[in-house]
């Protein structure tokens, strides 16, 4: 009896003494972990901010508050060799790494590594007039470069939402003002200062690493290493553009769906516009690259058929329309800061000609079935007849070019956590049978989605083989990796 307690006993104590030792292991190698990182990045001259710092709650919240990660640290680069640190550090010690650019992703991957380099501070823009190019430090504001290039009296086409950072926003596409002229941002990039999974810097462009070139025009980000600066191809701003609003009744949204599938491929180039439904209203929110004059004949027959309740068509600068058009001030798109809130979206795409209309009102009757606390709206991109869809599908990682419209559906979530929780249910549903319904397979991976199945089709579609490939050649160690990256196979 004794001797099977004590033997009992015994190994109880050695059990609980192993327990220790492998505790006491872990909490060592976290230390050890803990000590070598901070030894390691001991180089960056840039701030760094550690989970026990007092910024380190505010400094972890950008645009979007429904995510939350906790990193071991935020490295605020201040030149490129802070990132060359980062990165080496992130690849010797096996921790990942994420960048955070303008801090808008819609699933708040910037801040997802162990390791977060924020590259707020890379955001010089120098300006080549007779070159027509611009070298943009990849950490720059949209609205900041559209000031920056105003001011030179050129343009290039971006997002509406001028607090957007170019990082993310040109390496996944970019597609807003001036688009259907010279389609996404990501079809003007001439190079790009990269630095690799090893912390080397190398310059991509269409000669050198022509496979890496390709990918990251697309599939950038944080894919294959961190981009620092692009050089964009940029063009002569008209003397004046004229910025177009034309408002509907919500009951004749068929109107102007069929108007649009009937004529707005026909619109030039200069033309270019989002469709917003917001609860109520329906509005064509435009820029013309020309005078008024101009642009009330292109218009007219869109006009007369798609009969608004009002228009508006408003000569001025190109800047004031990118102001008007980002709905801040002046100097909060010069100087853009962010508007944090709890929001989810949705993203699809329809082909020619366009949503049949019981999409438009099946949407429509989601939409305003959706609980006052979940305020949703739907923003139309058209492509059809613009530049994006005069490239390859195959020519760069942005496969989306065969499309009419690109739509999101975005929604603001007030509620208490379970309403929120609820109408992301009713989102993601919805989503799944919409799609399913009524658009096509494909996504556009700017505004990514964790909840969506088979994302790796629906963002890269046939590209995806290549980008796989380019995968296994940048990082084959998978130093970028997160949960909607590039897979390796
Ligand atoms: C309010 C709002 C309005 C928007 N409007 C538009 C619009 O009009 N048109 C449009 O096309 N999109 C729009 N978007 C989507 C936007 O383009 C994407 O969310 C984009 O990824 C944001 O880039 P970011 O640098 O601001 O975000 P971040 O969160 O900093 O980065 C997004 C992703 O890119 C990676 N990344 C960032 N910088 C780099 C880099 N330098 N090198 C490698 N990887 C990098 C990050 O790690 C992250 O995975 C909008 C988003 C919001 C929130
Ligand atoms: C790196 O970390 C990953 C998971 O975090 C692990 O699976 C892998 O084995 C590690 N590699 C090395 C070389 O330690
Ligand atoms: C601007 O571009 C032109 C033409 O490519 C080139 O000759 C010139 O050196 C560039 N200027 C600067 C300051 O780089
Ligand atoms: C929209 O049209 C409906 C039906 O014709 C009408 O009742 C409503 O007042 C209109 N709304 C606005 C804002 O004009
Ligand atoms: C403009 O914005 C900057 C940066 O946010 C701020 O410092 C400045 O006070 C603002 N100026 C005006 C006139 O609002
Ligand atoms: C791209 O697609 C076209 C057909 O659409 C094909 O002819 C061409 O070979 C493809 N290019 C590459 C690099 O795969
Ligand atoms: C709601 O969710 C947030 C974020 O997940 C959490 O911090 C908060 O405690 C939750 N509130 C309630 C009442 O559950
Ligand atoms: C949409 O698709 C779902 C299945 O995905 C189907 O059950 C439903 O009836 C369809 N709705 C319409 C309006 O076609």
């Amino acid at each position: 009896m004794i001797t099977v307690l004590t033997y009992k006993k015994l190994l109880l104590s050695i059990y609980i003494l192993l327990c220790l030792i492998i505790i006491c292991k872990i909490s060592s190698a976290n230390k050890l972990r803990k000590r070598d990182l901070t030894s390691c990045l001991v180089d960056v001259q840039g701030k760094k901010v550690y989970p026990n710092d007092p910024e380190y709650n505010s400094d972890l919240i950008d645009e979007n508050t429904r995510v939350m990660f906790t990193p071991s640290v935020i490295i605020y680069a201040n030149i490129v060799a802070d990132v060359q640190f980062s990165v080496y550090c992130a690849s010797t010690l096996n921790m990942s790494i994420s960048v955070r650019s303008g801090g808008h992703s819609y699933e708040k991957y910037g801040t997802i590594g162990a390791i977060v380099v924020d590259i707020t501070n890379l955001n010089q823009i120098t300006i080549n007039s007779t070159a027509k190019t611009a070298v943009v430090g990849a950490g720059s504001r949209l609205g900041s470069i559209f000031y920056a290039l105003s001011q030179a009296g050129f343009l290039a086409p971006f997002g509406t939402c001028p607090s957007v950072g170019i990082g993310g926003h040109a390496l996944g596409g970019g597609y807003g003002l001036f688009g259907r002229k010279y389609g996404p941002a990501s079809d003007n990039i001439l190079s790009m200062d990269l630095v690799d999974p090893t912390g080397r810097l190398i310059t991509v462009t269409a000669d050198k690493y022509t496979d890496l070139f390709f990918a990251l025009r697309g599939a950038g980000a944080n894919n294959y290493g961190i981009v620092t600066s692009f050089t964009f191809q940029i063009y002569p701003t008209p003397p004046k553009v004229t910025s177009i609003s034309l408002k509907y009744n919500l009951t004749k949204i068929q109107t102007l769906f069929d108007t649009t599938q009937q004529l707005g491929p026909t619109l030039p180039d200069d033309v270019s516009f989002s469709i917003v439904i917001d609860i109520g209203s329906v509005e064509f929110q435009g820029v013309y690259l020309g005078s008024q004059s101009s642009a009330t004949q292109v218009m007219s027959q869109f006009v007369s058929l798609s009969q608004p309740t009002s228009n508006q068509f408003t000569e001025e600068s190109l800047f004031d329309s990118v102001v008007r058009w980002g709905f801040q001030q002046s100097n909060g798109t010069i100087y853009p800061y962010h508007s944090p809130s709890n929001f989810k979206a949705k993203s699809f795409y329809v082909k020619p000609p366009g949503l049949s209309a019981q999409g438009v009102q099946s949407l429509v009757t989601f939409m305003t079935g959706l609980p006052t606390t979940c305020p949703t709206y739907a923003v139309f991109d058209l492509y059809a007849g613009g530049a994006a869809t005069r490239i390859a599908a195959n020519a760069t990682a942005f496969v989306h070019r065969d499309v009419f419209h690109s739509i999101e559906l975005f929604t603001t979530l007030t509620g208490d956590n379970t309403t929120n929780a609820q109408c992301i249910t009713q989102l993601n549903s919805f989503g799944e049978t919409f799609q399913s319904n009524y658009t096509d397979y494909s996504c556009y991976q700017n505004y990514i989605d964790r909840d969506l199945t088979d994302w790796q089709n629906r963002y890269y579609g046939s590209n995806l083989p290549a980008l796989i490939a380019a995968k296994k050649i940048y990082d084959p160690n998978n130093v970028f990796g997160y949960v909607q990256g590039i897979p390796l196979a």
